[in-house]
């Protein structure tokens, strides 16, 4: 089954061609990064402009690349939740358009669940139930995947996700945006000394599984204001290396300890931050001390893209998912 999938939920205009939920025939996609960085974040605006104008051609593109022609496509996969609600229309409006148009299947597909999917296309043998933590600019979840469309959340942030951190630490130190990428180069590049900073780990709690970063975030803020108060120099690849540091020790414990006590023997790690070198390190000396198999997906599928939608899109049809001409987008909803 040949699904034509379309992601716009943020930064990233994306449009994919994928068979049977885990080969990719194409993948197209345009950062707006170079758009944003200007502004130092996302202009929701911006980006839906940006979405708007580029949208038909990577479409037409990814058709191209496929070598398919439109009476090809099986179906039609967007994402329809959660992000940026102008940036979801647009994608939203395109594939109901394009699926009204080729009479064909409408198949709406949460985000989260895409990111989750994109294991299945680094890992054809890969199928439920495993226990995937999400690791994204808006989230950070420990979900339990008991099947393909049937998922609880079981530890979740109470207050900022790891991503937004890396981002907001990455800007009061220079790095620019999105700076994620930036603190894992410098740490890892620039020698980081990840004992130089003493940083908080925090637990919430009553519940064992929930995560907290704005302390960390804090701590780490008030850091550099006073070296800059005092000063000192702030050593960044150290400070960037001690702050993936406790983030992990933040992640990793609460994902394993889950998949013990779910009885999970599989884990996978999804989200732009699962990139992270130190996270995916520590998970896989993790992984080996608990007796665990790790799947952690390439990096160009952690970040956004359309395959991971083209990927939970055929299995959201095969049970049963449809959208019509009525559906619409929303910023936030939960799996
Ligand atoms: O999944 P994603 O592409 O978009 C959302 O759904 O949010 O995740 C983007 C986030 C950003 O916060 C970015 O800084 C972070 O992933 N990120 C990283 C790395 N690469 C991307 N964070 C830490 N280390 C990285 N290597
Ligand atoms: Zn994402």
């Amino acid at each position: 089954m040949i699904i034509l999938a379309v992601e716009s939920s943020c930064d990233e205009t994306a449009v994919s061609i994928t068979r049977d939920g885990r080969e990719v025939l194409a993948d197209e996609i345009f950062s707006q990064v170079d758009i944003h960085k200007i502004y130092g974040g996302v202009v929701p605006e911006i980006a839906s402009r940006n979405h708007i104008e580029i949208i038909t051609r990577l479409a037409e593109s990814a058709l191209k690349k496929a070598n398919i022609t439109k009476e090809n496509i099986d179906a039609i996969a967007v994402t329809y939740a959660p992000g940026l609600i102008g940036a979801l229309l647009v994608g939203v409006n395109f594939a109901k358009s394009l699926a009204w148009a080729l009479n064909k299947p409408l198949i709406p597909v949460h985000h989260i669940r895409g990111h989750i999917a994109a294991n299945y296309i680094a890992y054809p043998e890969l199928a439920p139930p495993f226990l995937c933590l999400v690791i994204s600019g808006g989230h950070s979840q420990i979900i339990d995947v008991r099947d393909y469309t049937d998922m609880e959340i079981v530890g979740t942030t109470r207050d900022d996700a790891a991503g937004e951190c890396f981002d907001k630490i990455a800007r009061v130190l220079g790095l620019g945006y999105p700076g994620g990428a930036q603190m894992d180069r410098l740490a890892r590049e620039e020698g980081g000394d990840d004992s130089k900073y003493t940083l908080p780990r925090a637990s919430v709690s009553g519940s064992e599984y929930d995560m907290s970063f704005s302390g960390l975030k804090t701590a780490v803020i008030n850091l550099i204001h006073n070296c800059e108060q005092k000063g000192e120099e702030i050593d960044k690849a150290s400070l960037a290396a001690s702050f993936a540091a406790a983030v992990s020790d933040t992640l990793v414990p609460r994902t394993m300890l889950a998949a013990n006590n779910l009885s999970r023997e599989r884990i996978a790690i999804a989200g732009g931050v699962a990139a992270n070198s130190r996270i995916r390190a520590d998970f896989e000396s993790a992984a080996k001390l608990n007796g665990k198999t790790l799947y952690t997906p390439p990096l160009r599928l952690c970040g956004d893209n359309a395959s991971m939608i083209g990927a939970q899109g055929y299995f959201e049809y095969l049970a049963g998912v449809r959208g019509n001409t009525g559906l619409n987008a929303f910023a936030t909803l939960s799996i």
